[in-house]
């Protein structure tokens, strides 16, 4: 049965509800500071300086990275992937990825293939999804330049064994790069632990920010090349980009607003603990997992996060959402998720699955009446 409200079970493709907070933080930026950072030195300048640098702690703080100039402000993931790759990876590198990852992180690096700049090497994983370290292990070569791999499914919420995967790098002193898209705000992250050497993230998923922030964080002194050139407001005298961090990796006006989106987020998800979030988002992931199991007929592709893809047979994964926004106002996500390798790896390649991610703002009621809805919509499959 339809209710007022939809149940929006598409968090890992942008959470929703906002917390009011974020929505006070950009609104009191817009109508108190609103000036540019870093370029003018008056007072609103400043204090719109100090709100990025205070972000910038709070990011570094959430990853565990000691200096927060190395925190470097995107737009989203994929804008931070396209620096990390294109800046560290030079001709001839060979690059180690995964049959799980994104296309944020598949595409850039299938362009920079065709380029003829690197050798690309995915490597297969378990029909669950996760990596093989022993498989990992033995991709490595003399000229492997970096390994990039997801720490959490976007199909399947199935996290990888990032401090285990970290540790083979940085024996070989090879660069790490996790794609946090889906873990920054659900699971605690540690670059040190993690070995992480490049971690980006994106602001709108679990971490409850706006849209259109994200960064892309950098353990020690190995750098990005500059993929963008421009004005910093800083060594304004020369005419040259200038190389220290973060303005290396950062050119032109950065969205403020997003900023300070993400600085209320990342407040709120203080105030609130993550253990708290974690716990309640993995007593949702449950309780959604053993209802969808117990109904004839439907797959379901699970892991640690608050992602669950399945499928009924019979049906499309189009049809099913379909139905699931007309007749129960349930948001899901249906199709590749942009991850078409994973559905090859799982084996629900080409129609791929329907999604149910859930997150903070989620109740057991609506993983109840999600269940009921694909029970009912199983039942009448042909
Ligand atoms: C695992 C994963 N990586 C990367 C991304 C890209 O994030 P963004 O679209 O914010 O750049 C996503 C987005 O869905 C994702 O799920």
């Amino acid at each position: 049965m339809k209710h007022d409200r939809p149940i929006y079970f598409d968090h890992a493709a942008t959470s929703w509800p906002k917390p009011p907070e974020v929505l006070d933080g950009m609104r009191r930026f817009l109508e108190e500071i609103g000036a540019n950072p870093g370029r003018s030195g008056h007072s609103m300048s400043l204090d719109a300086a100090r709100m990025v640098f205070e972000t910038r702690e709070a990011v570094a703080e959430l990853f565990g990275l000691d200096d927060s100039a190395q925190v470097v402000f995107t737009a989203n993931a994929t804008h931070a992937f396209n620096i990390a790759l294109q800046g560290m990876l030079q001709q001839g590198s060979h690059v180690i990825t995964t049959a799980m990852e994104h296309n944020s992180v598949i595409r850039p690096l299938r362009e920079l293939e065709s380029r003829g700049v690197i050798e690309l090497d995915i490597i297969p994983c378990t029909n669950t999804g996760t990596v093989c370290l022993d498989t990992l292990d033995a991709r490595f070569r003399p000229n492997t330049g970096l390994v990039a791999v997801q720490h959490g499914s976007n199909v399947t919420g199935c996290v990888q064994p990032i401090e285990k995967i970290g540790a083979l790098c940085s024996r070989r002193r090879i660069p790490f790069l996790v794609d946090a898209a889906q873990t920054a705000g659900c699971l605690p992250i540690d670059m040190k632990a993690g070995h992480i050497d490049l971690l980006a993230f994106t602001g709108h998923k679990a971490l409850l920010g706006p849209t259109g922030i994200g960064g892309l964080c950098i353990a020690g002194s190995r750098l990005p090349e500059p993929l963008y050139f421009g004005g910093t407001g800083s060594a304004s005298e020369q005419e040259k980009h200038p190389l220290f961090m973060p303005d290396r990796l950062e050119a032109g006006t950065p969205n403020t607003v997003g900023i300070a989106g993400l600085q209320a987020a990342l407040e709120h998800l203080r105030r609130i603990s993550l253990a708290a979030t974690v716990e309640k988002e993995q007593a949702l992931r449950s309780r959604l997992v053993d209802g969808l199991h117990a109904i004839d007929g439907v797959r379901v592709y699970s892991g640690e996060l608050p992602v669950v893809s399945f499928t009924i047979d019979g049906l499309t994964p189009d049809d099913i959402g379909y139905v699931l926004d007309r007749d129960y106002g349930i948001m899901s996500r249906v199709g590749l998720h942009c991850s078409p390798l994973a559905h090859r790896t799982l084996g629900t390649a080409p129609a791929g699955t329907v999604r149910f991610s859930m997150g903070y703002s989620n109740t057991m009621d609506q993983v109840d009446r999600a269940v009921q809805a694909v029970a009912e919509i199983a039942e009448r499959s042909p």
